[in-house]
């Protein structure tokens, strides 16, 4: 079995924390496993809870068109989320649940490798690069422990805020042109 198959085996068993009671299914992520980009989100919401898949809801087909117009498939990139299982009525992941959760997506960039990792708001800039305030910090380059991020900003905060989307996008072309 491929390594990144054998995480999402031990991803589909884990009692590591409680979300793991409350879940319909873990959402490992999904894509290739050569990617040069690892997109990463929050945690899984309903319909991800429902399918097992990431960003498959609404603010998924916003990252899905964002991508498809920054000239990105989303077949090529890997997409996943800070923690595999969904909280319960969609509240913040607890700092706990980050932590025993973390293991499972350092495996994942081990295995990938990818060239530039994609933290998505606040949230998960806040896990990856222990920074803040997406809206100042998306669209620059950060290098940590020998791996090269660009955050931008979520998905869903473009539903909320339509001028920000053209921006999502900006960000994604620009993450398209250093992944090479
Ligand atoms: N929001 C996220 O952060 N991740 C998903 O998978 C879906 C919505």
């Amino acid at each position: 079995m491929k390594n990144i198959e054998r995480i999402k085996k031990s991803i589909s068993g884990c009692r590591r924390c409680d979300l793991s009671s409350e879940r319909k299914n873990t959402v490992p992520g999904e894509g290739s496993k050569d990617a040069e980009i690892v997109i990463i989100g929050e945690a899984p919401g309903k319909k991800e809870d429902e399918t097992g898949r990431p960003f498959v809801g609404r603010a998924g087909k916003v990252l899905t068109e964002a991508l498809e117009k920054a000239g990105i498939k989303r077949s090529e990139v890997f997409i996943t989320n800070v923690v595999k299982c969904r909280p319960p009525t969609n509240r913040d992941p607890k700092k706990d649940e980050i932590k025993k959760c973390r293991g499972y997506l350092e495996s994942q960039l081990e295995t990938i490798d990818p060239n530039i990792i994609v933290p998505l708001g606040n949230s998960a800039l806040k896990t990856l690069l222990d920074e803040e305030r997406i809206s100042e910090k998306r669209g620059k380059t950060f290098e940590k422990d020998g791996r090269k991020y660009m955050p931008t900003y979520h998905p869903a905060a473009t539903i909320y805020n339509r001028k920000l989307r053209p921006k999502l996008v900006k960000d994604l072309k620009k993450i398209g042109e250093e992944s090479k």
